[in-house]
């Protein structure tokens, strides 16, 4: 008689749309690592604005490849087993990994993550800290240092940085990081979270419901060397008079009008630049951010934390990008 199976309780959608409402609760089989994967008994994961996007097909037709799908790919857990080939790691560690943003599997008690998107985690930072880490630090981390030229070890010369929703997943990652490079950061976010943002050391906050936040115009006067931007998409007149001459807006939900700003601006030799971002998650970078944490140098802050067998909330509230740094869900 041929083994049964184990399988595990996950959450999977098998179409496009239908937010929270469109998400399953499934058992199904509990996924064998390849010969360089891990495979991970869940202890917490991160859900990304990513994640509803895709599903609500936002990438057509590329993403999802096949449903259904089970989204999220920001997880912390415990190796429970690994591939032939994996070298550093062991059953019984804890680890933070980014999974394939293809294939997903997040939301579920076990997945498998690739070894060298797994990062061993010291027992100074949990596993909902580390979940919140690989997306949107990752962002944060390359936005600033490798397009901004921050450098965390604060030389360099000072930069005047704009972090747009620094209250959000990547917003409050970018703040932190900004201040340990030689910056002067102004950030904006709702009321409601301006002192949670100038908490993360912002030296200036904007209220973006009031007339100065929506012009994005810094209150001291300064002109933007690099803006952050984490929130919707502006027109380029908004950016445009706040730009030191050189300034460069780093837009990370490239629009159709952001192509067409960034083409223009390329074409014209404009000194001033839009720059369409797509992170790159590397477990280098998940390391370094792994690190900072473990130095009391970064902090996850927790919106929310949902159990698996109610995911959906933890959907809804990104869905409605009111978040306040990270939502998480724990098996
Ligand atoms: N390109 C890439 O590689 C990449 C990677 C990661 C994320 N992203 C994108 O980056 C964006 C931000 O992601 P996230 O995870 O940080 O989102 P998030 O956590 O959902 O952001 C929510 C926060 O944004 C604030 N907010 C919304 N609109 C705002 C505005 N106009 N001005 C100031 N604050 C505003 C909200 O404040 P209130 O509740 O007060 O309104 C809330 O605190 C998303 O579009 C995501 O898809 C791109």
């Amino acid at each position: 008689m041929a083994e049964e199976k184990p399988t595990m309780r996950a959450v999977c959608y098998e179409s496009y749309g239908g937010g929270a409402a469109g998400l399953k609760h499934v058992d199904v089989p509990v996924p064998a690592p390849k010969k360089d994967e891990v495979l991970l008994k869940l202890e917490a994961i991160s859900i990304n604005p990513f994640d509803w996007k895709m599903q609500n097909g936002k990438m057509r037709p590329f993403l999802p490849r096949k449903f259904p799908q089970i989204p999220a790919s920001d997880v912390a857990g415990e190796v429970v087993k690994v591939g032939p080939a994996v070298k550093k790691f062991n059953p019984g560690d804890k680890v933070v990994a980014t999974l394939s943003l293809l294939a997903g599997g997040g939301l579920a008690e076990f997945a498998v993550a690739k070894e060298n998107q797994t990062v061993a985690r010291p027992p100074e930072v949990s596993a909902p800290e580390a979940a919140g880490l690989p997306m949107a630090g990752i962002t944060a981390l390359q936005a600033l240092t490798q397009i901004a030229g921050v450098k965390l070890d604060g030389s360099g010369p000072l930069k005047n940085i704009l972090i747009t929703a620094a209250s959000g997943g990547v917003g409050h990652y970018a703040v932190q990081l900004a201040k340990l490079g030689n910056t002067h950061v102004t950030a904006t976010c709702g009321a409601r979270n301006v002192d949670f943002v100038k908490s993360l050391g912002a030296d200036e906050v904007l209220d973006y419901k009031t007339p100065e936040g929506a012009a994005l115009k810094s209150p001291s006067g300064r002109k933007y060397d690099f803006v952050v931007h984490c929130a919707e998409a502006f027109p380029w007149s908004v950016y445009e008079p706040n730009l030191s001459d050189r300034g460069k807006v780093i837009d990370l939900s490239p629009s159709v009008n952001g192509m067409a700003t960034f083409a223009i601006k390329k074409l014209t030799f404009s000194k001033k630049q839009l720059v369409p971002m797509m992170a790159t998650l590397t477990g280098e970078n998940l390391e370094l951010l792994v690190k900072l944490v473990k130095e009391g140098k970064l902090k996850t802050f927790i919106d929310s934390t949902h159990p698996l067998s109610k995911a959906e909330d933890g959907w809804e509230k990104s869905m409605s990008g009111r978040a306040t740094g990270k939502i998480i869900v724990a098996p």
